[in-house]
């Protein structure tokens, strides 16, 4: 879900301020919105409506916009509990006598509070444990005299549990907006005499670029000369904000139709910034791996167990490929859903890595919490600064790819591996499995992708390109399976998982060779199989478990290096990527993987960036 806040010293359209935010954080949920605005006789102006952002803005247009005010929320609703109808959509109606919150997360005890205010009196109009907790900000502030919003919200924090980010209005005071945070993001923009909440930066970047970042457990209070932060029993916190130098213009879309294709085509300098400063003068720097070296965590490390979700859970998979290859630890990849309740086996000798572009997704931070409290060192791969998962780990790599707004993974994939590969080389070279002359190999490697993933996209941008004329035949598929070997196989899921998620055409990947072993059955001549055949130790393997398909009459699409003539005689149609090392291969074949999954879901009419039923970052289990 995304939150926005705005509190301000002059009337002003506070309206038009909260859903252009909104619009920048639709990405982050968009079955239903709403804005509640305090206009000047001192009642809420409140518009809610299921669907998208456009909904609300037109509910807005057609009925009685709020006049200029000083004060508002808004929020955009990925549905937890509830039904993504306007009725459970944020702001809820004005039952708390003025009191308006809007909630990202999952308050766990509500239906025991639910129950308790009931009892004293309270009446609710939604199914949401956002409701349940305005009530008890509501009684907690009319409990007492002095009406004091600041301490209602603190106390009625104190019984939750749960994860959220909130941010609450009243009616009463038209200069005090407040935000809290335990888990899920909140920042706060810093402006001349108005401030500003929310749960992302580029809902911001037009107003301002002085940020405050929320920790867990922090009470924001936003008055329009300032703003003070506070632990939720009251002890105040000091903090500098960070300066934000994004380009606003890298937070919209740069003249790409739709932020998916901008950020596929961003992967070559996404690619730069993950290798930026870790391969200086032909060597490998990661100095915040030395930090933890240095601590003595890894010293008796004996294995790694790599914990993430969709897409990071690939590159997990990728990683397991690269660690044991370079540096012989045995590495095993899971899903943090299932990681959680399989009652691991973790202790002090296994180094856990987190993989999470948004850092903020809960299965991922539940388990790794969980793994910490078992002793286990944790490095955490993010793109995102300061997000939770930061707050869990020893060591944090950051990906630098710059935002995503596309709610499906396509730069944050390709840097994500870029910087797993960094670690694991980092780690076969502590273990003294790689030597310099072998390093220089991978690192040179490493430093032309970004070039050759330039040269993909020159290629599928001009007049050559086939593989949007293949999607464009393929559009009308019912079924489609992908099959590769070694790291051919992840890079086999994620092209089928992204196809799934915003073309919504079934898609499978399989181990090449475990085809025939039930899945082959599946094929019939109008489920096509894409293979992936790039150059490889096991190249002539897929390409049997080609032929065996072939055999079959299916249509077959094949990811192959430049230069493979051969390939041609087995693949109805080809999509070429330049030659790199085997490791290396999936962050180029990934890439017409990415393009054709884009074009079959534009060819579909399909919500390329806001995939129905998904939400770039699930802060619930
Ligand atoms: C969601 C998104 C996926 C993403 C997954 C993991 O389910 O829809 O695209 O791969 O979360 O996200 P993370 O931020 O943890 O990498």
């Amino acid at each position: 879900c995304g939150i926005i806040g705005y509190v301000g010293s002059q009337e002003t359209d506070v309206t038009s301020i909260l859903l252009d935010a909104l619009a920048k954080l639709e990405y982050r949920g968009y079955d239903s919105a709403g804005i509640a605005v305090l206009n000047p006789a001192g009642t809420i102006e409140l518009h809610r409506q299921a669907g998208k952002i456009t909904n609300l803005v037109a509910t807005v247009e057609n009925g009685t916009r709020p006049g200029n005010s000083t004060l508002g929320i808004g929020h955009t609703r990925w549905a937890t509990h509830g039904r993504p109808n306007e009725s459970n959509a944020h702001p809820h109606p004005d039952c708390t006598n003025g009191i308006i919150v809007v909630h990202n997360g999952i308050i766990e005890n509500y239906a025991e509070l639910r129950y308790e205010l009931q009892q004293d009196g309270h009446s609710f109009n939604s199914e949401t444990d956002s409701e349940v907790l305005a009530h008890l900000i509501e009684h907690a502030y009319y409990g007492s005299a002095e009406h004091d919003l600041v301490l209602a919200v603190r106390t009625a924090l104190q019984r939750v549990t749960g994860s959220y980010s909130i941010g609450v209005l009243s009616r009463e005071h038209p200069d005090l907006l407040v935000g809290a945070r335990c888990a899920g993001p909140l920042i706060v923009g810093l402006g001349e005499n108005e401030q500003f909440l929310a749960s992302d930066i580029p809902a911001l970047l037009t107003h301002t670029r002085r940020i405050l970042i929320l920790e867990e457990g922090e009470i924001a209070v936003l008055r329009p000369t300032g703003v003070q932060l506070m632990t939720l029993y009251g002890t105040p916190i000091e903090r500098e904000p960070q300066i934000i130098d994004w380009d606003a213009e890298a937070a919209e879309k740069g003249g790409y139709p739709h932020f998916v294709i901008k950020e596929i085509n961003e992967q070559p300098d996404a690619l730069r910034r993950a290798l930026t400063g870790r391969i200086r003068d032909g060597q490998l720097h990661l100095p915040e791996m030395e930090r933890i070296e240095h601590a003595g965590l890894l010293n008796g490390i004996q294995r790694i167990i790599v914990v993430a979700c969709g897409t990071s859970y690939h590159v997990g998979m990728l990683a397991k490929y690269a660690i044991e290859k370079w540096a012989r630890i045995p590495v095993e990849a899971i899903t943090a859903a299932e990681f959680r309740y399989s009652d691991p086996i973790v202790g002090p000798e296994t180094l856990c890595i987190a993989i999470t572009q948004s850092g903020e997704t809960a299965d991922t931070l539940v388990g790794i919490r969980q793994a910490r409290e078992h002793g286990a060192p944790v490095i955490a791969i993010t793109n995102i600064v300061s997000s939770a998962i930061t707050r869990l780990a020893d060591a944090v790599l950051y990906l630098q790819a710059g935002p995503e707004i596309g709610v499906v993974a396509t730069k944050s994939f390709v840097s994500s591996v870029a910087v797993l590969y960094l670690l694991g080389l980092y780690l076969g070279q502590e273990r003294g499995r790689i030597n310099p002359e072998q390093m220089q190999e991978f690192l040179e490697a490493l430093e032309i992708l970004p070039e050759q993933i330039q040269q993909i996209l020159d290629h599928a941008n001009s007049e050559h390109d086939t593989i949007e004329p293949l999607a464009r035949r393929m559009a009308d598929l019912k079924s489609i399976m992908f099959i590769g070997r070694g790291v051919g196989y992840p890079t086999a899921l994620e092209g089928a998982l992204k196809l799934k998620e915003i073309s919504y055409i079934h898609a499978e990947g399989f181990p090449a060779g475990e085809l025939k072993h039930g899945s082959i059955a599946l094929l019939d001549p109008e489920t096509p199989l894409v293979g992936i055949a790039t150059a490889s130790h096991v190249y002539e393997k897929v390409l049997s478990n080609i032929q065996e398909v072939r055999a079959r009459d299916a249509h077959v699409i094949v990811v192959a290096t430049a230069g493979d003539e051969r390939i041609k005689q087995h693949a109805n149609d080809i999509m070429y990527v330049p030659a790199t090392l085997e490791m290396f291969s999936p962050l180029l074949a990934s890439v017409p993987l990415q393009l054709f999954a884009y074009h079959v879901a534009v060819a579909r009419n399909c919500n390329v960036d806001q995939p129905r039923n998904l939400a770039k970052s699930v802060t619930v289990e």
